[in-house]
């Protein structure tokens, strides 16, 4: 598809808003849907459609509207992709949602394809919930098998006797259950976008060493501090999960290292990721502009490190910190930090509101000037 043509896509939050950025510099034109009138994707777009996420003459109208569809977060009713896809072809199709939508029909999904995941059962009641600690061993990480992001709908347990609390806590029933999973005791988390086309052609982003604080990604490291055996091994599994899953378009594949070197498979999004924001500067191709290829039926572009790059996110805390006005002079002040603020109206603790992107000589450096960009926007 030639420019001109329209990426249509589902979500109004910030990663519509990067691909909407990226499609736009090569004259494609791009139109969103969201609940809200003003949001981070909407704010850029071409044209916006103000409607909820199960309005399915929404739905409709988006893929009315585009030539291709996309979405931006995976925590939406499948029903309404669903929809859209059996007017307009949707990348990744609706099928790759659906396992990605749900920890369970994943981890199965893994282990089908041979690829290591956490120990873990799937529990619909107290008394499977009390059993599955027992088995596993606290300390087990408890999660709701969907609707989960940035550390929400877990709890650790690190005690037998917090099983049942935990379950109730996570609004466990029968209809639905909760993974207990084993506490991965890691040397390093670690994250791969892979792009791969509709000839089932792939390339993988340089692997991310990611490092989440109270569930949330904090900061993302490229390259990662590992060894090459640990990245080729990395994005072996995330080229055999693209693979698996017949993914078109981008699927991200978060991974634990553990201290015995093998690669265990946390979660998938297939979408572009947070930890594969530092890709706008960082590498040839971003992982947008990537997206927007793939989807156009247009060459994959380069996926090559120019240089060590370090991103750290920006969440409420930094408005917070400083009644709401955090100190962007400093931030750019900085030789090589890039400014990403997503264009959202209220601040909350937690709440993703923008990046910091740094490219370095080394990964070590670019980490010590991004942490100190982001102290020195949280300065009063
Ligand atoms: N089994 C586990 N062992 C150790 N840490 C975990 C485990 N599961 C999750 N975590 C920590 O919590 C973070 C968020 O969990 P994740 O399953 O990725 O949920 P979310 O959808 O909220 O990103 C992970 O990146 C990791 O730091
Ligand atoms: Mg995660």
């Amino acid at each position: 598809m030639h420019p001109g043509s329209a990426i249509g896509i589902f979500g109004g939050g910030q990663l519509g808003r990067m691909l909407a950025v990226a499609a736009r510099v090569m004259g494609y034109r791009t139109i969103s849907l969201g609940p809200a009138v003003d949001c981070p994707a909407s704010q850029v777009t071409d044209f916006h459609i103000a409607a909820a996420y199960d309005d399915l003459g929404a739905a409709e109208e988006l893929a009315e509207r585009s030539d291709v569809v996309t979405y931006e977060f995976e925590n939406v009713d499948a029903a309404a992709i669903e929809r859209i896809a059996e007017l307009k072809p949707v990348f990744p199709s609706p099928s790759v949602l659906r396992v990605c939508q749900d920890r369970e029909i994943e981890k199965s999904t893994m282990r089908e394809l041979g690829i290591g995941v956490p120990e873990f059962r799937v529990v619909r009641s107290v008394r499977e919930a009390v059993e599955a600690v027992g088995e596993i061993g606290a300390p087990v990480v408890m999660k709701t098998t969907r609707w989960g992001y940035d550390g929400k709908g877990q709890s650790v347990v690190r005690d037998d006797g917090e099983a049942a609390s935990a379950f109730d806590g996570l609004g466990g029933t029968e209809d639905a259950p909760v993974i207990v999973e084993g506490f991965v005791d890691f040397e390093m988390e670690v994250s791969v976008v892979c792009a791969r086309n509709l000839d089932g052609e792939m390339r993988t982003f340089p692997v991310s060493e990611n490092v989440h604080v109270e569930g949330i990604l904090d900061t993302s490291i490229v390259p990662a501090r590992c060894s090459d055996e640990m990245k080729a091994e990395a994005e072996r599994v995330a080229m055999r999960i693209a693979e698996g899953l017949d993914v078109v378009g981008l699927i991200a594949v978060e991974m634990f290292v553990t201290r015995d070197g093998e690669v265990l498979v946390n979660e998938l999004a297939p979408r572009p990721h947070n930890s594969g924001h530092y890709t706008i500067e960082g590498c040839e191709t971003s992982q947008f502009e990537q997206l927007a290829r793939i989807m156009l039926g247009m060459p994959m572009g380069d996926v090559g490190l120019r240089s060590p790059t370090v991103m750290v996110n920006l969440l409420g805390d930094v408005w917070e910190a400083t009644d709401g006005s955090p100190d962007w002079a400093a931030v750019l002040g900085i030789e090589r930090a890039h400014l990403h603020l997503y264009g959202k109206s209220g601040y909350r603790v937690g709440r993703k509101m923008g990046h910091i992107t740094i490219t370095g000589e080394t990964a070590e450096e670019a980490l010590a000037v991004a942490v100190a960009a982001r102290e020195a926007a949280a300065c009063a």
